[in-house]
């Protein structure tokens, strides 16, 4: 399994310090949710944050972008340190050149979906991506509650990973917390993105395993799971 804590819901006037506690904290990627303000109504940060706190961490960078234009980013966030970037499917025709540009920029492929958007929509994407991102809330904001409606994605998403024996990985983010990161588990998820939950937590360190055990109890098959995607220069975690 995969746990990635959202900088988004960390303390914007340390995002060094921050990065450098959910480095700290057991956690496997850092979740980097970059908004333009069109393609959801809030406005996050750019491509030289996520450049400037690159050296403050091994974890490997899971940039998800809610942008009406990925096209002018994929370039400044690939050299900026993400080590896979996430595109929203409800862009339509710009999907596949885009896939294929973050490809040959050398980085890993993500591929969201919004609460009402079907999930047919990403199946013929399936075969080029390495992480499905199904959203549990509508993209935008931290600290929204999650949207159970969401749930029979996530088994879909998994049903058809197994049936095509692809290996993606099967990803929720917005309203994760210790309850519903089992939920999502038992429905199939494997990676587990949470911003509140986690960074707003007394103890990020001790909020993370608390995760890792639900999600365990709800599939004791995920703990055998290990991680294929690191950074080179970092060991290979046991989880
Ligand atoms: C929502 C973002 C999420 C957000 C999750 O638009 O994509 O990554 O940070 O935050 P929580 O876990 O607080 O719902
Ligand atoms: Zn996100």
């Amino acid at each position: 399994m995969i746990i990635a804590p959202s900088l988004l819901a960390s303390d914007h006037t340390r995002f060094g310090r921050e990065v450098e506690r959910a480095s700290r904290s057991g956690a496997d990627w850092l979740h980097l949710d970059i908004m333009d303000g069109h393609f959801v109504p809030n406005i996050s940060f750019g491509p030289e944050v996520v450049r400037a706190v690159r050296p403050l961490s091994k974890l490997f960078f899971d940039v998800h972008l809610m942008c009406s234009k990925p096209d002018i980013l994929l370039e400044p966030f690939a050299k900026g340190g993400a080590d896979q970037i996430t595109i929203h499917v409800e862009l339509g025709e710009a999907v596949a050149p885009l896939i294929w540009k973050i490809k040959s920029l050398g980085k890993k492929v993500g591929l969201a979906v919004n609460p009402p958007t079907p999930i047919a929509t990403v199946q013929p994407y399936l075969a080029m991506i390495d992480c499905l991102l199904v959203m549990t809330v509508n993209p935008g904001f931290g600290g929204q509650s999650f949207i159970y409606e969401t749930l029979p994605k996530i088994q879909q998403a998994d049903i058809w990973r197994r049936e095509l024996k692809l290996a993606y990985r099967v990803e929720v983010d917005g309203g994760i917390n210790h309850q519903t990161a089992g939920e999502c588990a038992a429905a199939g998820a494997d990676t587990f993105v949470s911003g509140t939950t986690l960074f707003k937590a007394p103890n990020l360190r001790a909020a993370v395993k608390k995760m890792r055990k639900a999600v365990n109890e709800h599939d004791p098959a995920l703990a055998d799971l290990a991680i294929t995607e690191h950074r080179p220069d970092h060991p290979q975690l046991a989880l």
